[in-house]
């Protein structure tokens, strides 16, 4: 950095004392000899403090041809040297109006000079420990790619998963959620495979928790990967969402779950009072240390196209906008955050994420609960897209997104990227 000379010579005092070592840099000297009590000055005198770190020696020796330790011994015996002119200013490119310096007694820049001063400003920080992987499983052995998901599969519950499972957590992401494909012959209209304890997710659960006891498993409550229908809910014959007669499979869906060893279950249904139904219900099994992340504010958002493909999970008519919110209203996430901490949720989830990072604000200053931020299929496919397009940077805009999530509030965020951005992570530490 071309000021770093200036910047240094007066930093070797300043640094220490508390004065900004730039209000020194190009400024005439009134003054040969900065003491400790010049430095002391407030902050609105010290704007008129004029120093030059040229004009700071007395002019008995010159600088030049000798040695720092020369300069030294000089130094001490009281024959102090003159000082080395200044380096010349960088210059400026040709034609740069040449201005009176603007009279400012705050120039947030200063802040931002330097790689460490940025690091050591930086208000808010993101590792692996924050990330939630989602995964999609199904029975077999092959792994099939998705193609509105470059870079997911659904994994073969045995083999691919298992694999995948292993790297995330070599980079420290030790929290999964589990999203099966379930054969259509298994779908019904009440959604009952849900809570068969031989099903897909029961079994994916006990091999993971025999082989990782400390893998931290979530899982998706809700009935659509089961559902003939598609939806979350049974639908009745005129079309309408049932919602007690839902929450009632959904409590035997998150029991039979925590029978398996899932630690959180999360239930993405948005039925009404499901998150105490299922409370109690864990609670009636002896099931008090498992958790429930409620999708407190989930929206009925397009940005869940490319997940459906994933599962096949379409509704077959209709959309979910009985059930899932609006994305045009903000108050109403509160009435589902005040229904959901009340009925017990441990985590109160809002997705999709960055579209929505109001509410994760909103829900984050209203509530003392831990907030997750679900970073959708959509939003993962977009930067894909883009990436692959060559039309942003894959790697520096899902970095960004991330950290927006964060800063937005979000404790958690469950992301397709989670292996991608703890490896970037890891090797930024190393
Ligand atoms: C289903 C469920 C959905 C997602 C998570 N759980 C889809 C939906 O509500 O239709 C979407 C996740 C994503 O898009 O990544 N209960």
């Amino acid at each position: 950095m071309a000021t770093t000379p200036i910047f240094n010579a007066s930093c070797s005092f300043s640094s220490t004392r508390g004065i900004d070592c730039k209000s020194f840099i190009g400024l005439r000297s009134t003054v040969s000899k900065v003491s400790v009590a010049s430095s002391r000055v407030a902050t609105s005198q010290r704007r008129n403090l004029v120093i030059r770190a040229s004009e700071s020696g007395n002019g008995h020796a010159k600088k030049l041809g000798m040695s720092d330790a020369e300069c030294e011994a000089a130094v001490a015996s009281g024959n102090v040297p003159e000082a080395p002119p200044v380096p010349p200013k960088p210059a400026a490119p040709a034609g740069t109006p040449i201005v009176q310096p603007l009279n400012l007694n705050r120039r947030p820049r200063r802040n931002r000079a330097s790689p460490v001063t940025r690091a050591a400003f930086q208000e808010t920080d993101i590792s692996p420990a924050n990330f939630v992987y989602p995964l999609f499983i199904h029975e077999g052995e092959e792994d099939t790619p998705i193609g509105a998901m470059p870079g997911c599969y659904r994994l073969g519950w045995r083999h691919g998963l298992v694999e995948e499972v292993e790297k995330a957590r070599a980079v420290g992401v030790n929290s999964i959620v589990l999203f099966p494909k379930v054969p259509e012959a298994l779908k019904n209209p009440t959604g009952d495979e849900a809570y068969n304890d031989n099903g897909l997710v029961p079994r994916t659960i006990r091999l993971l928790k025999d082989k990782y006891p400390d893998l931290v498993i979530y899982t998706d409550v809700a009935l659509d990967p089961y559902s003939s229908d598609g939806h979350d809910g049974i639908v009745r014959e005129d079309g309408v969402i049932m919602n007690d007669e839902t929450v009632h499979q959904l409590c035997k869906q998150a029991v039979s779950q925590a029978r398996a060893g899932a630690d959180v279950v999360s239930p993405s249904d948005m039925m009404d009072g499901r998150v105490g139904a299922i409370r109690a219900a864990l609670d009636a099994e002896g099931f008090q240390n498992v958790s429930i992340m409620s999708y407190t504010a989930k929206y009925a958002s397009s940005f869940y196209g490319p997940f459906r493909e994933a599962l096949d999970s379409n509704p077959r008519f209709g959309d979910k906008k009985t059930y899932q919110m609006n994305p045009a209203n903000y108050r109403e996430a509160l009435i589902e955050a005040r229904e959901d901490e009340a009925e017990g949720a441990d985590i109160l989830l809002v997705k999709p994420g960055l579209p929505y990072l109001d509410i994760i604000r909103l829900l984050r200053d209203k509530s003392p609960l831990p907030i997750a931020a679900y970073q959708v299929s959509g939003e993962y496919s977009m930067i894909k897209a883009g990436g692959v397009l060559k039309m942003i940077d894959e790697e520096k805009v899902m970095m960004e997104s991330l950290m927006c999530l964060r800063r937005a509030g979000a404790d958690i965020i469950l992301t397709y990227f989670a292996l991608q951005a703890a490896t970037c992570l890891c090797g930024e530490k190393r």
